[in-house]
């Protein structure tokens, strides 16, 4: 596993250069980071090449891959330069693949700018982009060298930014911290300490990451709530209704697949109860029509976790508990959607 500092990037990023010998380095930024945060940036470091690309999850694909490696190309950058990733899960997962993939791999460090991306995206070296409307279909494994997160940047987010990250933090507990799954469950979202969740997070991911670092199995646990929701997110990246943030459609997955892990026993309705209704107090309901359900459950057969056109999930077997590889059919996800409509209450 890479290191993780969590500091303000006037402390670390200083000390992370100047433990290593770089021969160029170069910042991939888009519009909003650009605007927010390379201006933190930016004195810290002498010559270096900026490259900036168009903000958003629409971006994440081949084409936008061909201008970073030819920034970095035009640029003449060799084995032994370093990239710098300053932004969300879109600029980490891509820029991250652009370095990796560079002349076979360059070196590359994560510099999270969202809470989505200091909770989850920028720990674990999961580098990829979109392909024909599927969500990091082509990727690869790779380490980070190094993982940078400057608590500061969480106070330029949006409120719907930082609801959209929380959703990891709470996937990050109910997989495997029952205790701090009862803390926050009890704060909304104005209330909750960023500094501790964030460490916490980390922690948990750390963890299992350096467990499992190829997702073999365990590291399958932090899927929890993903098979359903990136089916959802997939489906309204490709909709003309309103866009849905990756977190609001982990909250969709998250109570959906534990009315699943409910119908099959492996945790009880006080659970089901808490976790339903502390979403709906946090993210409202995303409003699902009967003619999304088939579709949706179409996209899960994508699923990387699937083994062959069997949907695998990781469900929750208790508080803090989370289980992986578990078999589970259209219908039993077809109740899970019903159920988040309102639809199959028991
Ligand atoms: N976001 C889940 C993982 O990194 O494995």
């Amino acid at each position: 596993m890479s290191t993780v500092t969590i500091a303000p990037l006037t402390e670390s990023l200083p000390a992370f250069l100047d433990a290593h010998d770089f021969s160029d380095i170069a910042v991939i930024v888009d519009s909003h980071t650009a605007r927010f945060c390379y201006p933190e940036l930016k004195p810290l470091l002498s010559k270096h090449t900026l490259i900036r690309i168009k903000a958003g999850e629409e971006q994440k694909h081949i084409a936008t891959c061909e201008l970073i490696w030819d920034g970095l190309t035009r640029a003449n950058f060799d084995r032994h330069a370093l990239v710098l990733n300053l932004g969300g899960g879109v600029i980490g997962d891509m820029g991250g693949f652009c370095a990796a993939t560079y002349k076979r791999g360059i070196a590359f460090a994560q510099l999270p700018t969202t809470l989505l991306a200091q909770v989850d995206a920028s720990v674990g070296g999961k580098l990829g982009i979109d392909f024909r409307g599927l969500k990091n279909h082509i990727g690869v494994f790779q380490q980070p060298t190094t993982v940078l997160i400057d608590p500061q940047f969480l106070t330029t987010l949006p409120e719907r930014e930082l609801r959209s990250g929380f959703a990891e933090i709470v996937k990050h507990c109910l997989i495997a911290d029952a205790q701090m799954w009862d803390e926050i469950r009890r704060r909304d979202l104005a209330e909750q300490d960023w500094a501790v969740l964030v460490a916490h997070s980390v922690e948990v991911k750390k963890k299992v990451v350096a467990r499992d670092p190829t997702e073999k199995g365990l590291r399958k646990i932090l899927n929890f709530g993903h098979t359903l929701g990136h089916a959802v997110e997939t489906y309204f990246l490709n909709q003309p209704r309103k866009r849905l943030l990756h977190g609001e459609a982990i909250a969709v997955g998250m109570v959906a697949e534990a009315y699943i892990a409910f119908q099959k026993k492996m945790i009880d309705q006080s659970l089901l109860t808490q976790i339903e209704e502390y979403l709906f107090s946090v993210y409202g309901t995303v409003r699902l029509l009967d003619t999304d359900i088939d579709p949706v459950l179409a996209l899960t057969l994508q699923d990387k976790k699937n083994r062959g056109s069997q949907v695998r999930m990781s469900l929750l077997s208790g508080p803090g508990e989370c289980a992986f590889d578990i078999t589970v059919t259209a219908s039993e996800m077809r109740r899970g959607l019903e159920f988040y409509r309102g639809l199959n209450k028991e």
